[in-house]
């Protein structure tokens, strides 16, 4: 549990001056920071049935975690269309703004600041979960590897084959920016503080960026302007909605994960982030290029640090880079300039109180994968803080009249 003397530790750590790299203060769009600790976005398939509706467990669970410098949310559906997991929260329904309404007041009642992170995810889906059974969207049709999780008639989850998409037709490409649009005015008036375009991972976004997906020969396909151009007009129509510097991006170069790959990533990338520089947004965010090599256990490629070297010389703005870090590898990739924030994902999944944690070099909670997706409580509220570990009482963190 975040309480405010957390807090006010935290704040009073930075103004003394006992500030490692990780625990300067960072200016992010128009916020300031405290400190370097970003919440990375973590589904976590808890929604509320039928209308994937967050519950106000995620109220107490992202207030929890309120001491972060910025929480990114879990990717959050735009529309029905885009959803690809069974009980994952959507931002399209006026009942779903209501809930995230209660999330957001939560956290800012605990002092936090906290981004939606917008998520088509294209092919990454399967009829069970699109309206009318119909065929999930995609810029080619390319059934991809891998297995669809969703809901079956016992209420379970279960894995299915993906199926081939259909390719989504020149002429609808308005209509999905029209979606995005939506969603963003959606997380306003749920009362985010920013949005987080979720370009990673491949989902709909990174299957137009890389080669393996797109295969269109129209102004979306093609050459690499043609495949970054989809990400470049989500950004356009969202900056006068939100302002830009109320706007982030999420990317995954060299990532794999959802059956991805580009024939020529640094090309590709490096020139995506040299067009998102123009844009003066709150910042750009990549997962660790060297993120999968480590996961295997395997020492990091330099082909894998030179595109994390790559991206922050194209990039002129803040960037937070994500995955497999702990305090000290943090710390040197501050030291070393490669990022000004450092997103940490599961180990935040355990530590409601990760920022303080870190700051005092307190042992941390062990986060259990069993308990990541779907469920109530478990492995997801019940993670103790310090304060619960010496015994004291964590005060309650939502309103418990919201139900
Ligand atoms: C349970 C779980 C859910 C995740 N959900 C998302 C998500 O919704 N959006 C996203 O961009 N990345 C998601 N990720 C990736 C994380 O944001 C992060 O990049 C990854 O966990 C690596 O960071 P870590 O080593 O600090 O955990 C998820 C990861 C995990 C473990």
């Amino acid at each position: 549990m975040v309480t405010a003397t957390t807090h006010s530790r935290l704040l009073h750590a930075v103004q003394n001056g006992d500030a490692t790299p990780l625990f300067q203060e960072c200016r992010l769009g128009p916020f300031n920071l405290p400190h370097r600790v970003v919440m990375a976005p973590l589904t976590r398939s808890r929604a509320r049935q039928p209308g994937n509706v967050p519950s106000q467990l995620a109220a107490c669970y992202y207030a929890q975690r309120a001491s972060a410098a910025l929480i990114i949310s879990e990717a959050t559906q735009i529309s029905m269309q885009g959803q690809g997991y069974a009980w994952t929260p959507g931002i399209h329904s006026r009942e779903q703004v209501e809930a995230w309404r209660q999330v957001t007041k939560a956290v800012h009642e605990a002092d936090g600041l906290i981004f939606n992170q917008l998520w088509h995810v294209g092919r990454i889906s399967h009829p069970a979960l699109q309206p009318d059974n119909m065929l999930p969207v995609a810029p080619s049709a390319i059934t991809p590897a891998g297995k669809a999780f969703i809901e079956n008639e016992r209420g379970e989850g279960e894995l299915v084959p993906f199926v081939r998409p259909r390719a989504l037709a020149f002429e609808e490409m308005p209509y999905l920016i029209k979606q995005y649009e939506r969603a963003a005015r959606n997380a306003e008036a749920a009362g985010f503080d920013g949005i987080e375009i979720h370009a990673a991972n491949g989902y709909l976004i990174d299957q137009f960026i890389e080669s393996s997906t797109n295969q269109r020969s129209d102004a979306y396909g093609g050459t690499v302007q043609n495949r970054v151009r989809l990400l470049l007009e989500i950004t356009e129509a969202l900056i006068p909605i939100l302002g830009a510097d109320r706007i982030g991006v999420r990317l995954s170069p060299l990532g794999k994960m959802n059956d991805i790959s580009d024939d020529d990533p640094e090309s590709t990338f490096g020139y995506l982030a040299e067009q998102l520089s123009g844009y003066g947004l709150a910042y750009l965010h990549i997962v660790n290029p060297a993120l999968e090599q480590m996961q295997n256990g395997e020492k990091p490629e330099p082909y894998a640090l030179n595109m994390a070297r790559l991206i922050r010389n194209k990039y002129q703005g803040t960037l937070i880079v994500a995955g497999g870090f702990n305090a000290d590898s943090a710390t040197q990739w501050l030291r070393d300039g490669q990022a000004d924030l450092i997103a940490f994902g599961r180990k935040f999944i355990a530590n409601p109180d990760l920022p303080e944690r870190l700051r005092v070099d307190a042992p941390l909670n062990v986060d259990d994968p069993t308990t990541y997706y779907g469920g109530g409580e478990k492995g997801y509220t019940d993670y103790p803080s310090l304060e619960q570990d010496r015994g004291e009482k964590a005060k309650a963190c939502v309103d418990q009249r919201w139900r």
